[in-house]
């Protein structure tokens, strides 16, 4: 099985990421996790959507071959950063490659919230016509980690046994949700 990460904080020390790389190693009986490179995307143009720029096509073509997306995002001003945001536009048009395609969503963030505004802004956006995809639902399933400084270690990784615990138990449904 292999599936394909949208992580949406491009620094180098992000929770996100490093959220993300944890899955990525903990996982790897289970799937291929790889992170695609969405900040290396241009902006979305609408003009170019017919014939877009080669990281674009293997980006798209990257999600289509996937069995399941991964989103890994920090909530920016109560919603989803733009880079993830501009990622998506790419992937509604021309193709729709993400139609139909099973999405688990996971957030860390520094404060209370652990991202949930930007998580239920980024389900609207799943929804639209253009995305449509087939997002894990939310009951029992929100990665919402907060306080992430109390959660990671100084050498960035996840040490929060709960936190460890609950992800291994929504990452089984997300796998039997793409079985189905
Ligand atoms: C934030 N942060 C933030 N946190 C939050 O809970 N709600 C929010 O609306 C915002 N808004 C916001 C905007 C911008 C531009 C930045 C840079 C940050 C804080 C955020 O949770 C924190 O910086 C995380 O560490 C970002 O994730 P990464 O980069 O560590 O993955």
């Amino acid at each position: 099985m292999n599936i394909v990460a949208l992580v949406g904080s491009l620094r180098n020390e992000s929770y996100n990421r490093k959220l993300a790389e944890f899955m990525r190693e903990r996982y790897k009986d289970k799937f291929q996790l790889d992170i695609a490179d969405i900040g290396a995307l241009p902006h979305y143009n609408q003009d170019d959507e017919l014939d877009p720029p080669d990281v674009v096509a293997a980006f798209k073509r990257q999600v289509a071959d996937a069995d399941g997306v991964l989103i890994v995002t920090p909530e920016y001003n109560w919603s989803v950063p733009g880079v993830l945001k501009n990622a998506l536009d790419w992937l509604s048009r021309v193709d729709k490659v993400l139609v139909n395609k099973p999405v688990m969503i996971a957030g860390v963030s520094t404060g209370m919230m652990g991202t949930i505004r930007a998580q239920l802004h980024l389900r609207q956006i799943l929804q639209s016509p253009g995305l449509a995809a087939k997002v894990l639902p939310p009951a029992g399933n929100e990665v919402l980690v907060n306080v992430a400084n109390q959660k990671f270690d100084e050498a960035g990784n996840l040490v929060d046994v709960a936190t460890i615990e609950f992800l291994d138990q929504v990452i089984e449904r997300f796998i039997q949700w793409i079985g189905r």
